[in-house]
């Protein structure tokens, strides 16, 4: 048994296999089953009691060195495998696709709408998002007790009780003050940008969303000219087939005032569940500018007399798309992203 020990030593030391399958023979042969030290094992147990404790030592030292050889031979194997490989480059293979972005929903919708007053003729301008409560607030003729002004709806940046604080504007109408502070007349422009509201978000409200605001002041503007300038940009922006209507509303910087219903573009006014059944949906908010806001910004209330409009970007998107949820917009979901394409 001690020559067979040995002998079994000699052949692990020298063996050696190329391949994974020649690897997993010599384990069989060796170490399986009916292997050759398993073998020995059976026979260790016939071997006298006083030769037991040297046999023992040997033998387990035998399967020791075995086990230890074929874990070697397998490193080796792999590592080979490896390497060549790595020399396996195959320059005619097809490359990786590096995927394309696209633009954000909110992107699009808000280059669509500047295009469409664009070819109207309206400049467009942008100003700060953090402005004071002169420009967000006095100049477009909030009463001081209006409740837009307090903590609910406005992110105050400075103490609100301290005179003209500074905030996050809650709208883009005070780059239209900056317009009428600074533009010669007659002026026309549309601003989009980024505003704030202190909501807790939900489906319908979020506290960041985008504006476009638009501002048309000259000699003899008359509501006529801006009930036309809306039909006009609802029928580019909703199909030739669209209809608006006016309700009244209220608004501290204009008088009258008004919300915009265009015609569901889904039923086409027979009702669905977009509109919940009532043909229309609201999209805007306009009215005559009032004239104490001509006033204070140093502009002629005798003589000069305009129209302001606004509407939020998301809603005319969530409209387009038909996006039930107004959180997808600003969580940036690549596979909520990569479904929308434009060519702008
Ligand atoms: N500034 C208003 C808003 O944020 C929208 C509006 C603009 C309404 C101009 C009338 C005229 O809701």
């Amino acid at each position: 048994m001690k020559d067979r020990i040995e002998q079994i030593l000699g052949e692990i030391e020298g063996l050696k296999c190329a391949t994974a399958a020649e690897i997993e023979e010599a384990r069989v042969r060796l170490l399986g089953k009916k292997g050759e030290i398993t073998a020995l094992f059976d026979e260790f147990r016939s071997v006298a009691p006083e030769q037991k404790r040297e046999f023992g030592q040997k033998l387990n030292q035998l399967k020791t060195a075995a086990a230890a050889k074929i874990e070697a031979l397998k490193a080796q194997a792999t590592a080979l495998a490896d390497k060549a490989a790595s020399g396996n480059l195959d320059l005619s293979r097809p490359g990786d696709d590096y995927p394309l972005g696209s633009r954000h929903p909110v992107s699009i919708v808000r280059e669509e709408i500047v295009e469409i007053f664009r070819k109207f003729g309206y400049d467009v301008a942008e100003g700060p998002e953090i402005e004071d409560d002169y420009h967000v607030f006095t100049a477009l003729n909030f009463p001081p007790e209006h409740p837009a002004r307090e903590m609910q709806d406005t992110f105050f940046v400075t103490d609100n009780q301290k005179e003209n604080p500074i905030l996050l504007r809650t709208h883009t109408s005070c780059v239209q003050v900056r317009c009428m502070e600074t533009m010669p007349l007659p002026i026309r422009v549309i601003c989009p940008g980024r505003v704030f509201r202190n909501e807790a978000i939900s489906a319908r409200a979020h506290c960041i969303f985008h504006q476009v605001e638009g501002l048309y002041i000259d000699e003899h503007v008359t509501f006529a000219d801006m009930k036309q300038a809306i039909l006009l940009f609802a029928r580019e922006m909703f199909g030739p087939e669209t209809q608006i209507r006016m309700r009244p509303s209220y608004f501290p910087f204009t008088e009258p005032s008004a919300e915009v219903d265009v015609s569901c573009n889904i039923c086409h006014g027979k009702g669905c569940n977009v509109c919940k059944g009532t043909g229309w949906l609201e999209i805007l908010g306009c009215g005559m500018v009032d004239p104490n806001v001509l006033e204070a910004s140093g502009i002629d209330s005798t003589k000069y007399s305009g129209f302001a409009f606004g509407m939020g970007i998301e809603r005319i998107a969530m409209l387009k798309w038909q996006v039930k949820d107004l959180r997808h917009y600003f969580e940036n979901d690549l596979r909520f992203l990569s479904e929308f394409e434009s060519n702008i």
